[in-house]
C-alpha cells in the first residue's frame, strides 16, 4: 500500500456583496485611488454588511467547496477554520460552521496565525490525513477585518477586506504525486509590536483595533517569507522551475512580485487578486484558489505554492501537487 496524501478535491468562496472602491474610500478618508493603487496594488476590496458575518461568509465559501468536490456534511470528519475575527470569543468559528453545513461528526477547531492562518491550516489538516486521523477535511479561511480595522487610520483601513474561502482536502493514497507534498512553517513572536491588535478579552476585554507598522512589515515580507518557500522546494526536490503556480498571501502587490522576483519565480506564474480583494488575511489564499481553479488556471496535475506571512510574525509555505 503506498502513503496517504492530502488531495485538494475542492475549493469554494464566498464574497460580501458589497464592492468598496478605492474612490469610494477617498470620500470616507483623505486618500486617493494613485495613491492606493501605486503602494499596493488595491483598487477594491468587499465589506460586510451587517447580516454578513465570518460564520456566513466561511459557511458560504465550505458550501461551494463541498459542492465542487461532490461531497456533502456526511463526508466531512475535520473542520479547521484560520480567522482572526470570529464572530464570538467561543465558541470556535469552525464550530458554529460544521453546525451551518449540518456536519454532526469528527473535531472542528479554530486556528489563529492571522494572514499566515490558512497555510498553517493546511499544514495541521494533512497531518491529520496523512497519519489516517481523519479521511476529510474541511480548511476554511474566513474573515471580517473591517470589524477591527481603524476607520480613522488612513494608513491601515485601505488596505484590508472581507470575505472567505474553503478547501477540500481528502486522504488517498499517492496516486500520480496528487496531494500537499510539503510545508513549512515559522514564528517568531519577538516582532508582536509590528503588527497586532490593541484588544483582547483577556487585556482590555475589548475587540481592539488593527495597528501596524506597514515600513517594517514589508521590509520583514520580502525580506524573510523566502525562506520557508524554500525550505518546502527542497522538502520536496523541487525548485521554481518546475512551479506552475505561485498562490501568495495578497497583501500588496509590491511584496508579491518582489518576493517572486528574489525565488525566480516568473511572474506570469502569480495568481494575483489583491486588485479585487484587498488583504483579506487568511481568507486571501482560499479566496485566490478559487478564482484561479474556476477560471481554468489552476488544473489537476500543476504544482502550485501557497505562501503567507502575518502578524506574530508567523509564515509559511506549502507545495502541492494539485
Ligand atoms: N492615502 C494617502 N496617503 C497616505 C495613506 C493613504 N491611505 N496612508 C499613508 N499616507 C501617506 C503618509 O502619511 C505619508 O505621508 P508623508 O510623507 O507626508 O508623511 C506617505 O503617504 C508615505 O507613507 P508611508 O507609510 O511611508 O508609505 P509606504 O510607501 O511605506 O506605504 C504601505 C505604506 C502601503 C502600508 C506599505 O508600507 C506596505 O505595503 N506595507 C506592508 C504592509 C502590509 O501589507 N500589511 C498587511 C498586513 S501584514 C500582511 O498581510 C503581510
Amino acid at each position: 500500500m503506498s502513503a496517504l496524501r492530502s488531495v485538494v478535491v475542492g475549493t469554494g468562496s464566498c464574497l460580501p456583496e458589497r464592492a468598496v472602491t478605492n474612490a469610494m474610500l477617498a470620500e470616507r478618508v483623505e486618500t486617493s485611488d494613485e495613491w492606493i493603487v501605486q503602494r499596493t496594488g488595491i483598487r477594491q476590496r468587499h465589506i460586510a454588511a451587517d447580516h454578513e458575518t465570518t460564520v456566513s461568509l466561511g459557511t458560504g465559501a465550505a458550501r461551494a467547496a463541498l459542492d465542487a468536490a461532490g461531497l456533502g456534511p456526511a463526508d466531512i470528519d475535520l473542520v479547521i477554520c484560520a480567522t482572526s475575527t470570529p464572530d464570538h470569543t467561543f465558541p470556535a468559528t469552525a464550530t458554529e460552521i460544521q453546525a451551518a453545513l449540518g456536519i454532526g461528526q469528527g473535531a472542528a477547531f479554530d486556528l489563529q496565525a492571522v494572514c499566515a492562518g490558512f497555510v498553517f491550516g493546511v499544514t495541521t489538516a494533512d497531518k491529520f490525513l496523512v497519519t489516517g486521523a481523519a479521511k476529510r477535511a474541511l480548511v476554511i479561511g474566513a474573515e471580517t477585518f473591517s470589524r477591527i480595522v481603524d476607520w480613522e487610520d488612513r494608513t491601515t483601513c485601505v488596505l484590508f477586506g472581507d470575505g472567505a474561502g474553503a478547501v477540500v482536502l481528502e486522504a488517498r493514497e499517492d496516486e500520480a504525486g496528487r496531494g500537499v507534498l510539503s510545508s513549512s512553517l515559522r514564528s517568531d513572536g519577538r516582532h508582536r509590536d509590528k503588527l497586532y491588535v490593541d484588544g483582547g478579552p483577556g487585556s482590555t476585554g475589548t475587540v481592539g483595533h488593527l495597528r501596524m507598522e506597514g515600513k517594517e512589515v514589508f521590509r520583514f515580507a520580502v525580506g524573510q517569507v523566502t525562506d520557508v518557500i524554500a525550505d518546502a522546494f527542497a522538502r520536496a526536490g523541487l525548485g521554481a522551475a518546475e512551479l506552475d503556480w505561485f498562490v501568495p498571501h495578497q497583501a500588496n502587490r509590491r511584496i508579491i512580485e518582489a518576493s517572486a522576483d528574489k525565488l525566480g519565480i516568473a511572474r506570469e506564474k502569480i495568481v494575483l487578486t489583491v486588485d479585487r480583494h484587498g488583504n483579506t488575511s487568511a481568507a486571501s489564499i482560499p479566496l485566490a484558489l478559487d478564482v484561479a481553479v474556476r477560471d481554468g488556471r489552476i488544473k489537476v496535475g500543476d504544482l502550485v505554492m501557497i505562501e503567507a506571512i502575518g502578524g506574530g510574525f508567523s509564515w509559511g509555505a506549502a507545495l502541492i501537487r494539485w
